[in-house]
């Protein structure tokens, strides 16, 4: 099964391929005029960076907000405007690997924040960067792009006005999507589920812990999401059944909360586990995780596209077939220092100061690391994954592009986060990072009761 969806994939990549060479187009025009999709953590790097080099741009953004998941929203479903809604951020949230591996290149926060801010004070950054560098005229908002597909030799992105509700378009040299990666849910189906007649939310739409004040709740899924879950949750509420399989340093949460094997089915009141132990249930919430979204993209584009992964890209955000459109934000089980590279990379591509190598290059390359993922025994869902690789894509992308080169100690900082983070859940965050040199850092317990931010609005 998996060999053969491989095997698809390449047959697909490579038709594609063979029209565009035949056709002979893709490589950047000078003077581009770029089109960004989204003023999210990724759009807004990558406008940053077009600035610097001089390039024409204007991002494109759904809502009236600049960044992304990063804001607080208290509607459920649909925005103040009628959207669906972007963000997936709750209340108490803190950010779950240390400031310095999310911070814009040469943009840190000030001196003395604690390592692990709230969402809330993560979101006053992405705030305060967009003004420093004078992004916000550069953005054009309540402008949601419906469609982008290329037409001879430009694109023509569609959007709707969200005030006027008018459709329009606009012509593109050069695109880079980002509209954010953590929008739509992975909703998980058991037998029975359409028989329990308590509330069951993703945790797209969690919100606040008070929300479940002495109610019986079951959290489903022990990823970011469900972890945070169980710390926010445990103490309010009357019961916390925690449905999940993954191994890790279970801390102490509370008298209230329980650890169960994953589901076996619902019933109308409650749930019984694979080990045929039933719990009474009032509320549950999926934290089952997310799965890329791109409806926007037409078939013209040259990209397969589904909820688990998008392919060809060459260093994994270039688009093979129509070189002219990058993703921003796509690898996974990587740091937002990678998105960041990302959006340097194509504004130096935009900018000339770069050249691609050939569209069957670009395919070769990207044909490699698929065997690669492939020797290791990896799935064609993980052909966007870098993870241990991070450090090589950094140097991948500087050798390329030139552009500056993320430090090792980065990816050794995530790594140590990765495995300190699950064997020490409720504290992990009290300790504050600082970077030594490329290499090395150091840390030291601090914990900051209140979690107070220096950012103000
Ligand atoms: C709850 C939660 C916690 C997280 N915590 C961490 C963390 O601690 N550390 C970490 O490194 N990462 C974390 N992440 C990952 C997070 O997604 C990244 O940090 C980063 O915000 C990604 O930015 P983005 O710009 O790619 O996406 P987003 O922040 O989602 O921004 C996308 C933007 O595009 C806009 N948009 C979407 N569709 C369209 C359209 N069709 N037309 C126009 N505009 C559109 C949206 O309105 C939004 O403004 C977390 C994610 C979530 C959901
Ligand atoms: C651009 O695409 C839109 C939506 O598909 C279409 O209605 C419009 O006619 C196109 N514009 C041009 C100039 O082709
Ligand atoms: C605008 O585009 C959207 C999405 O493609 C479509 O559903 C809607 O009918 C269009 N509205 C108008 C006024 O044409
Ligand atoms: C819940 O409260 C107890 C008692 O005050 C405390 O020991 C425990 O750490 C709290 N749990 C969490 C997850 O904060
Ligand atoms: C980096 O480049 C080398 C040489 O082209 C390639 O083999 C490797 O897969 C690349 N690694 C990443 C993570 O991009």
């Amino acid at each position: 099964m998996t060999n053969k969806l491989w095997a698809s994939a390449v047959v697909l990549c490579f038709l594609n391929l063979t029209l565009e060479v035949r056709d002979g187009v893709g490589m950047t025009k000078e003077n581009p005029r770029v089109c960004i999709v989204g003023a999210g953590y990724s759009g807004l790097g990558t406008a940053r960076y077009m600035k610097d080099y001089g390039v024409d741009f204007k991002v494109f953004e759904a809502t009236k907000h600049v960044g992304g998941t990063w804001r607080f929203d208290p509607h459920v479903g649909t925005d103040e405007d009628g959207l669906p809604l972007f963000t997936s951020m709750y209340k108490n949230l803190r950010i779950n690997t240390p400031r310095l591996t999310m911070e814009y290149t040469g943009f840190p926060f000030p001196e003395g924040t604690q390592s692990f801010p709230t969402g809330e004070c993560f979101y006053k950054y992405l705030k305060r960067f967009a003004k420093q560098f004078d992004l916000i005229k550069h953005i054009q908002f309540q402008s949601y792009i419906t469609s982008i597909k290329w037409d001879k030799n430009h694109w023509n992105v569609t959007y709707t006005k969200v005030d006027t509700k008018e459709n329009r378009s606009e012509e593109c040299d050069f695109v880079v999507v980002s509209n954010g990666e953590f929008s739509t849910p992975i909703w998980p189906k058991f037998e029975g589920q359409e028989a329990f007649k308590g509330k069951m939310i993703h945790s797209h739409d969690y919100k606040d812990p008070e929300d479940y004040r002495d109610r019986r709740v079951l959290v489903v899924g022990a990823g970011p999401s469900g972890l945070d879950l169980a710390m926010h949750l445990s103490n309010v509420t009357s019961r916390l059944v925690h449905s999940h399989h993954l191994k890790y340093n279970q801390p102490f949460f509370s008298d209230t909360y329980i650890k169960k094997p994953d589901i076996q089915l619902f019933t109308s009141n409650g749930v019984f586990f694979q080990d045929n132990t039933f719990e009474e249930i009032d509320d549950v919430i999926f934290s089952t995780g997310y799965e890329f979204a791109h409806p926007f993209l037409d078939r013209s584009v040259g990209i397969t596209a589904t909820g688990k992964f998008l392919l060809p890209l060459y260093q994994h955000t270039v688009n093979i077939r129509h070189p002219t459109m990058l993703f921003v934000g796509i690898p996974k089980k990587v740091l937002n220092s990678v998105i960041e590279a990302q959006g340097e990379y194509a504004a130096a591509l935009a900018a000339g100061k770069f050249k691609l190598p050939s569209q069957e290059q670009m395919l070769k390359a990207w044909l490699a690391h698929v065997r690669v993922m492939k020797a290791r025994g990896l799935k064609i869902v993980d052909v966007n994954v870098i993870g241990s690789d991070m450090d090589n894509y950094f140097a991948n992308l500087t050798a390329e592009a030139g552009i500056y080169r993320r430090p090792k100690v980065l990816t050794a900082i995530r790594d140590f986060n990765a495995v300190f983070r699950l064997e020490n859940l409720l504290t992990y965050r009290d300790y504050d990072y600082k970077i030594i040199d490329d290499e090395r850092y150091e840390k030291w317990y601090n914990p900051r009761p209140g979690n107070p931010c220096p950012l103000n609005d």
